[in-house]
């Protein structure tokens, strides 16, 4: 793959996938500007060697059905003004006139593209549409790499219509430090594991399972774990087809000499909702009616405890359900346990909204290695060793 260093920008406008998906609180402002940040890098060397930006990405899920209030850019592009320090002009209307547009834009200069989920072509990777995008621009930048798992029209297809292509300065971080964490060889290595459904997470623990030490598992995902081992979970959330699953991946860790960790204990609640009474609980004993919202004080420590005498650490998804303080105890540990555990010189990766967002509400991200900015395409490039979006740029 080709790297932005590999291409003469000058005078050359570059059409850059970015992923601007960044969350809006209920004023639909950006209130976590990590995403748009982390992507300046690159603009600022194609600016700086005389080349000029388009700059196109997603933001949340509409329709694809035209312009959603809540999914526009007009609500973002403030934001990336104030970060790169220069005018940034919204186009709203590109779907024909790919080339017109090409035209208008003056040298140096940093425009941006409305949501282009706002077009149902996208997400069905429409040679029509990505053709037009691909008229706009001279060079094309890959630096999305939170939605380099996506074959849609401007990660995937776009690229068919370019001579030039690359990745950016995001991308290239990302690569490097996972590969670092799946290459070297300073073990133990932990994984934790966290969220609601094992069914997003069942090829990464099968990768994972050849690789490290240790799984800790957290999070409603552990349920199902709970409930295969014969477990009474109360009424907590788990995916019954995935009972079969849950035993084939204790039996194959087993085969590995992997630890599957699961929480001895838990906090239950009949609700979640902020103020409402809470319990600590066995996992494996859950009263009628309760669920298991958090890691219990037993879980905390066992799981300190192996993450402590640990010398590489990746995690992925919340051990509860940690935007509810009466939950969020649990993932402040951990996350606490893996910034300690950094200051000591472990090696670690954070990806996924919700661990990051932790890892950030609670100041810790300096002591964190690399906190990268894919979910799912970080769970999809360790458990099958490429992107998509990625390959076919090669
Ligand atoms: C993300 O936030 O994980 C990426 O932007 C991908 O978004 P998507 O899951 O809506 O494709």
């Amino acid at each position: 793959m080709n790297l932005i260093t590999d291409i003469n920008f000058k005078n050359k406008i570059a059409l850059i996938r970015v992923d601007y998906n960044v969350p809006l609180n209920s004023n639909l402002e950006v209130s976590d500007n990590t995403r748009i940040k982390n992507s300046l890098k690159t603009i600022n060397y194609i600016l700086n060697n005389k080349g000029s930006c388009i700059l196109m990405s997603h933001l949340g899920r509409p329709k694809g059905e035209g312009y959603e209030k809540k999914f526009s850019f007009d609500n973002i592009t403030s934001t990336i003004e104030k970060e790169i320090g220069k005018k940034v002009t919204l186009i709203k209307n590109y779907i024909d006139n790919g080339s017109s547009i090409k035209k208008k834009i003056n040298r140096g200069s940093v425009t941006i593209l409305e949501n282009l989920r706002f077009y149902k072509e996208e997400k069905l990777c429409d040679k029509k549409f990505s053709k037009n995008l691909a008229s706009l621009a001279d060079v094309f930048v890959n630096d999305a790499f939170g939605v380099s798992h996506r074959k849609h029209a401007s990660t995937y297809s776009v690229t068919r219509y370019f001579k030039e292509k690359c990745v950016g300065k995001l991308i290239e971080k990302e690569l490097y430090n996972i590969n670092r964490i799946l290459k070297s060889k300073s073990k133990p290595f932990t994984a934790i594991l966290g969220g609601k459904k094992i069914s997003d997470k069942i090829d990464i623990i099968k990768k994972l399972i050849k690789t490290v030490d240790h799984i800790i598992i957290g999070g409603a995902m552990s349920n199902t774990f709970v409930k295969a081992l014969g477990g009474n979970i109360g009424s907590s959330l788990y995916e019954n087809n995935k009972i079969d699953t849950a035993i084939i991946l204790l039996k194959e860790a087993k085969k590995y000499n992997v630890k599957i960790h699961l929480p001895e204990d838990c906090i239950i609640a009949n609700k979640i909702k902020f103020g409402c009474k809470t319990e600590v609980s066995y996992s494996n004993n859950i009263k009628k009616g309760m669920m298991n919202l958090d890691i219990g004080p037993k879980s905390i420590n066992a799981f300190k405890d192996i993450i402590e005498k640990s010398k590489k650490i990746l995690w992925n998804g919340p051990m509860g359900v940690f935007e509810i303080n009466e939950f969020s105890n649990g993932t402040y540990k951990i996350a606490k346990s893996v910034s300690n555990t950094t200051k000591k010189g472990a090696f670690s990766l954070v990806g996924g909204g919700d661990s990051v967002a932790a890892i950030n509400k609670n100041n810790l991200s300096k002591n964190i290695s690399f906190i990268s900015t894919g979910g799912g395409s970080l769970l999809y490039y360790i458990s099958n060793g490429f992107l998509p979006a990625l390959k076919i740029l090669n």
